[in-house]
């Protein structure tokens, strides 16, 4: 019992200073590379620390009523800087980690080939319930999106950035990016 009420505590403090998922995509979403301080302690009665926290831009980047299945849009995100081709598409019913839609089947990625870059424009398959991304026309690497970018085969070891996206009626945001871009040290680029 007593333990019982030790854990409550213990996760009642450190509730403090954890953010959500909502309430990160909250912070991510106020403003175009907007950026501030938080204040936060690791662990309870230690003394506070200033963390930054950098917000992703949240971009309009297409209507879910104009995408055609299986028909990838492009845009660029985060920024209009190197490596930030990406594109959006409606996989035809097929439910994605991270897909948003009634059907879970609209997703976002990079076309950056995490190995060296390569550049997979008009490399978006799907066949069968397969979706997938590549071969990559360098080293013909391969990348499973229905399950957040992982490999499917070839050179890359990590998985193709996915952007992260919200539906607001009928409007599709882009609103952070998972792993980090092609060529980038970090994904959100100094203003
Ligand atoms: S650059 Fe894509 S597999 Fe090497």
């Amino acid at each position: 019992m007593t333990d019982l009420r030790k854990k409550d505590e213990t996760a009642a403090e450190h509730g403090k200073c954890m953010l959500n998922r909502r309430e990160f995509l909250m912070y991510s979403g106020t403003a175009a590379a907007a950026a501030g301080t938080i204040s936060i302690s690791l662990f309870p009665g230690q003394p506070q620390a200033k963390a930054q926290v950098v917000g992703y831009p949240r971009k309009l980047i297409g209507k879910l009523s104009e995408l055609q299945d299986n028909k990838p849009v492009d845009f660029n995100y985060p920024d209009e800087g190197p490596n930030s081709q990406c594109f959006v598409v409606k996989m035809a019913g097929a439910k994605a980690g991270g897909g948003v839609g009634p059907k879970r089947d609209v997703v976002g990625f990079s076309y950056l080939c995490t190995h060296q870059g390569g550049f997979l424009n008009g490399k978006y398959q799907a066949v069968g319930d397969n979706r997938v991304l590549g071969q990559c026309p360098l080293h013909l690497s391969t990348y499973d999106l229905t399950r957040h970018g992982i490999i499917i085969s070839g050179q890359a070891y990590q998985s193709i950035p996915q952007v992260l996206l919200e539906l607001d009626g009928d409007d599709i945001y882009a609103v952070g990016m998972m792993g980090l871009l092609f060529g980038r040290n970090q994904n959100l680029m100094e203003s």
